[in-house]
């Protein structure tokens, strides 16, 4: 088993990454925890033992489930059994379990503890780390939501065997991206130390910039076309194929920008195209429309930022020269 650590001093919390990490629970308990509220959908095929009284709570399947009605509903059937603070939730699922359960726990008598059991590729190496939770409106994904740490992360490997290969997939597309965050020969490594290692990296940056201030946005790379992908399609492309697609037009931008030369873009191809993810854009969709959509990304405070690779690695940066933005596409379609 590998024991990492998100450092944040005294909200420090461990995450476990290797087969059977899930049945680590009851000692990554909060101390004196005595009920747990387990949120889950029915299509998880994983079940967890927290060897205290516990109940499970099923919300619904999808993006769609991951909304505010939701955390209502969650909110109301914890009060309704008499859940309180010395209690604690258990998220068994993917990210829109975590990101929800861990919003419902964050607003839940003012905060709750909870411990996350990330059971896709995806929220184990990305949605289950470092504390952002929320919920969509309809205007848009993620529009609501906290910053709520975790007391601990659980990545059991053992269950990422029973992924349909589209969910799996959608996990590779975060893992490409940390390969160009530092993470070298990450292809090349067995699943459980792969996973650490994308772990480890975001442990990293979560730990130096908690709320996303400046360092912690490099953990969006590739995720402004990528997010704008899967508005435009309506969630026709699953997120880390979006974010893979979005790899190579960031590197395209870079490349257009002087910040990387030619042999780097091809770079970002090799790796992208070795995890078997898509690298253009779905015929249909319009860039005029994509780039509009850019603006409409919550994280775009003034202008549009992008996280752009360059000498110094990769870094957020800010881009105002639309016939740019646009011209970048010739490379993705
Ligand atoms: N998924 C990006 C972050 O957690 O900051």
């Amino acid at each position: 088993m590998i024991e990492l650590e998100v450092p944040l001093g005294d909200r420090s919390y461990p995450v476990l990454v290797g087969s059977g990490a899930r049945h680590r629970l009851l000692e990554l308990l909060p101390v004196g925890v005595k009920r747990v509220a387990v949120v889950t959908q029915a299509s998880i095929p994983v079940t967890v033992d927290p060897g205290v009284d516990h109940r499970v709570f099923t919300m619904g399947e999808g993006e769609h489930g991951k909304d505010l009605g939701t955390i209502e509903d969650l909110c109301r059937d914890w009060a309704q059994w008499g859940l309180n603070r010395g209690d604690c939730v258990v998220a068994v699922g993917g990210g829109v379990v975590t990101d929800t359960a861990g919003f419902a726990a964050a607003v839940y008598h003012r905060g709750i503890p909870v411990v996350h059991v990330a059971t896709t590729l995806l929220a184990q190496i990305d949605a289950a780390i470092g504390g952002k939770t929320g919920v969509n409106l309809p205007e848009g994904k993620n529009l609501v939501g906290s910053f709520w740490q975790p007391s601990a992360v659980l990545c059991d490997t053992e269950v990422l065997g029973t992924l349909p290969p589209r969910e799996y997939r959608n996990g590779l597309g975060e893992m490409a991206k940390y390969a160009f965050l530092g993470v070298e020969d990450l292809a090349d490594l067995p699943l459980d130390e792969a996973v650490a290692a994308c772990v480890r990296c975001k442990a990293e940056v979560v730990g130096s910039d908690e709320r996303e201030s400046g360092r912690r946005a490099i953990l969006n790379y590739g995720h402004t076309l990528g997010h704008a992908l899967e508005t435009a399609g309506q969630y026709d492309l699953r997120h880390g194929e979006a974010v893979a697609i979005g790899l190579i037009y960031a590197a395209e931008l870079a490349r257009r920008l002087g910040r990387i030369d030619a042999a780097r873009v091809a770079e970002h191809r090799k790796v992208v195209g070795g995890y078997d993810l898509p690298m253009t854009v779905p015929p249909g969709l319009d860039p005029e429309q994509l780039v509009d959509l850019f603006t409409r990304d919550k994280k775009a405070v003034d202008g549009i930022t992008f996280v752009l690779d360059g000498p110094d690695g990769v870094e957020p940066l800010r881009i105002d020269d639309r016939k740019l933005l646009l011209g970048a596409f010739d490379a993705v379609t």
